[in-house]
């Protein structure tokens, strides 16, 4: 089996992260989103993978390499525009020939890999394997409809959901659905929608197997989720001291502090992880929190939040919670007199003030 795994798009729900930045290579807990999914298709035994890539294909190319360091093989797919999942499949047909694959979405991680999904497809051998999840608002996702544990209709976020079972990122599909994916027609916003596909599959008689998704899965494209998948990765992650903590500093819970990293008078209050190089100053740093490498937190409290390479966060005077900072970003407080608000934002950047 092969792996397609879908890193284009536009990624507009991230912005202005995405301007700068592909949405694929946000950190969670420090670690690419991208690199889940690899790693989960390495597990799984798949160590044969095409990448799909847009806009930000340098990017992603100088982050994964030919995969050597994950063990696989890596071929990168060129997507002129982000036209619909289903056609990425379409145009890595010359990649995938005639062999069943995963597709898994670049934006997507679940917690239990993927490992036990692949070998089902590989015994059950259904035409296509989707996998499911109950959530409360399925008017977001595809939704799918089953009739005695059989698919028997899939809408890409319906206004009337037929059901509370929505598509998770990662789908098994054998090389039928090459058939599906040339003979359907682009939606409203003109994308080949993948869930339109497997609805041609099911009309069409071919064999899609419903599988219920019992441990968390989350798409990463908006904040909240990359917030909730970084407290869900750091929750399961242990703790280590690589670096330099002095005597006045307290580390409580499950922290892993990386080589390089300077702790003064500070408390950090686990999980949480300090990224190489990072310096944490008269500061707090609280649960479910991830600092990448040299980012320095002077006199500031944060938690829950991400912070990318080489942030500064200084004399911040409430607590920054919910937050994800991009890479080089200076916060900082003005002089006392005047008392005023300075900034220099990026198009398209969100402020919260109190
Ligand atoms: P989405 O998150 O559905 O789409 P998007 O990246 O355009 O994001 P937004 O809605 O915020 O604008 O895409 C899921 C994954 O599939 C993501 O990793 C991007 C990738 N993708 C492609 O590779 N090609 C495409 O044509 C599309 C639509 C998505």
């Amino acid at each position: 089996m092969k792996g397609l795994i879908l890193s284009g798009g536009k990624g507009t729900r991230l912005r202005p992260l995405t301007f700068t930045q592909a949405k694929q290579l946000v950190p969670v807990a420090n670690k690419p989103c991208l690199f889940y999914g690899i790693e989960a298709l390495k597990e799984a035994g798949i160590e044969e993978i095409g990448i799909v890539v847009g806009e930000t294909k340098e990017e992603i190319g100088a982050a994964v390499g030919d995969g050597s360091r994950f063990g696989v093989q890596i071929s990168y797919i060129e997507q002129d525009a982000p036209l619909g999942l289903a056609h990425a499949v379409k145009i890595s047909q010359p990649f995938l020939k005639d062999e069943p694959f995963v597709m898994y979405l670049g934006d997507n991680i679940l917690k239990k890999g993927i490992k036990s999904l692949v070998e089902e497809f590989k015994t059950e051998q259904p035409n296509s394997m989707i996998l499911l999840t109950e959530v409360p608002d399925p008017h977001m996702f595809g939704v799918a409809e089953l009739k005695d544990g059989k698919v028997i209709n899939l809408v890409e976020k319906p206004k009337e959901p037929k059901s509370n079972l929505a598509l998770v990122g990662v789908y098994m599909f054998d090389s039928n659905i090459f058939e599906a994916v040339n003979a359907i027609k682009p939606s409203w916003r003109n994308e080949l929608e993948i869930t339109d596909a497997i609805q041609y599959l099911v009309e069409h008689g071919y064999k899609v197997r419903p599988h219920i998704v019992t441990g968390w899965w989350k798409d990463t494209g908006k904040l909240e989720d990359i917030l909730e998948a970084n407290r869900l990765i750091l929750e399961g992650m242990s703790g280590k001291i690589l670096g330099i903590v002095d005597e006045t500093s307290k580390i409580n819970g499950q922290v892993f502090i990386e080589k390089g990293v300077k702790i003064k008078n500070s408390t950090i209050r686990g999980p949480a992880i300090i990224g190489e190089g990072s310096e944490i100053i008269d500061s707090y740093v609280g649960p479910f929190t991830s600092i990448e490498p040299r980012c320095k937190i002077l006199r500031t409290e944060i938690e829950n939040s991400i912070v990318l390479e080489g942030s500064e966060i200084c004399d911040i005077g409430s607590r920054i919670d919910e937050s994800l900072i991009g890479r080089g970003v200076k916060i900082f407080k003005c002089p006392p007199k005047p008392s005023v608000y300075k900034f220099m934002v990026g198009d398209q950047s969100e402020i919260v003030l109190k």
